[in-house]
């Protein structure tokens, strides 16, 4: 944006004791603000075998680089090693091989650069039960050395919704306001990159239509958003691109959009108001499939067929539609799909 470019101011010396602290304003040390947020190079991680458990290969040569401004997700399935990385992005586990720079500044030699640039939401939902919500908010922002003048913790409790709740007692929290205080621990030093690892694994539905939300806010605001799912649907609804890993392996990475046009099947169902003794032979020809006496199964491309013709085919039918649901495809279509060579697609 051309607003902030004209802030761009050169950098500081890299020994200095204090460093500047990396925001979405301040350019990296290149002097510019950089064109990935995070850059990441044939990163790899083995955990070293312990007494009974055997050396793991976490992660073998990830190459990733995540658009400063982008709202990123790291798709996989459990084990594929989403966490390791983000791990190590956070500094709290050492890469075996590989290189990996946040904001331009190289994990390795600039660490406590690198760790001012980013906040990290863990997966893990920990949880220090004596502190209150305002009180964990300062203790933190004071661990990343931010002035009491600079601090935004009223700011924070009041976007998360946690303002009523801002001097109770850490155990009086539910899950959820658990969860949003976490990441409100992640955003104390107002970091330009902020990642969360499965943010809203095992969230009620309203809770996590709270957290898309304010993801979304912060990243129209110019944060950088790194998130990791194993929930196809979140990352095609909240994302702007999607790298999908599977056992420590980038196998797809791309804009949202193309990743869902290479994907393209969706189910819908059809739940029709009388029994069925049979598919009418119009349907079956449109790839329909009757699941039971009162519900149509229809597989189709999105790309190719649209909803309304099937509806239209199946009024034509006689038949009085009751209800109907449209279901994605799977993660594991997803990865079938993408890992499938080329031109073996239906
Ligand atoms: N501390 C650890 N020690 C040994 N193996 C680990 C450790 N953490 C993760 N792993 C293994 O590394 C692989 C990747 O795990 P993880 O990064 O947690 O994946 P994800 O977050 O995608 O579920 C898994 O096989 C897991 O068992
Ligand atoms: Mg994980």
């Amino acid at each position: 944006m051309a607003a902030s470019e004209s802030n761009v101011r050169p950098p500081m010396p890299l020994g200095s004791v204090a460093p500047r602290v990396p925001s979405p304003r301040n350019p990296s040390p290149s002097g510019r603000l950089p064109e990935y947020a995070v850059e990441i190079a044939g990163l790899a991680k083995t955990y070293g075998a312990r007494r009974r458990q055997a050396a793991k290969v976490a992660l073998a040569g990830i190459d990733l680089q995540v658009p400063r401004g982008s709202l990123f997700g790291l798709l996989g399935p459990n084990g594929a090693g989403k966490s390791t990385m983000i791990n190590i992005l956070a500094g709290l586990v050492a890469k075996s091989a590989g290189r990996v720079t946040i904001w331009g500044y190289d994990i390795d030699r600039f660490p406590l650069h690198a760790r001012q640039a980013i906040g990290v939401v863990p997966q893990e939902l920990h949880m220090d039960p004596f502190f209150s919500p305002r009180e964990a908010l300062e203790l933190h922002a004071g661990l990343f050395g931010v002035p009491p003048a600079a601090r935004r913790t009223d700011e924070i409790l009041a976007a998360l919704g946690l303002a009523d709740k801002a001097d109770a007692y850490a155990r009086s929290l539910s899950g959820g306001m658990r969860r949003r205080l976490l990441i409100g621990k992640a955003l104390v030093h107002n970091p330009p990159v902020l990642v969360l690892d499965e943010p809203t694994a095992g969230v009620d539905v309203e809770l996590r239509q709270q957290l898309w939300s304010y993801v979304r806010t912060l990243a129209a605001r110019g944060t950088t958003v790194l998130l990791t799912t194993h929930y196809l649907e979140e990352a095609e609804t909240l994302c702007d691109r999607i790298a999908i890993i599977d056992r420590g392996q980038v196998v797809a990475c791309d804009t949202t959009a193309a990743l869902v046009r290479r994907l393209d099947r969706k189910t819908l169902v059809i739940i029709v108001a009388d029994r069925l003794p049979a598919l009418p032979p119009g349907l079956a020809a449109l790839g329909g499939e009757l699941l039971d006496p009162c519900r149509i199964a229809f597989l189709y491309q999105p790309s190719r067929t649209r909803v309304q013709d099937l509806l239209a085919a199946v009024q034509a039918a006689g038949l009085a539609v009751a209800d109907l649901t449209t279901e994605e495809g799977t993660l594991e279509d997803a990865f079938l799909a993408l890992t499938r060579p080329l031109g073996a697609a239906a």
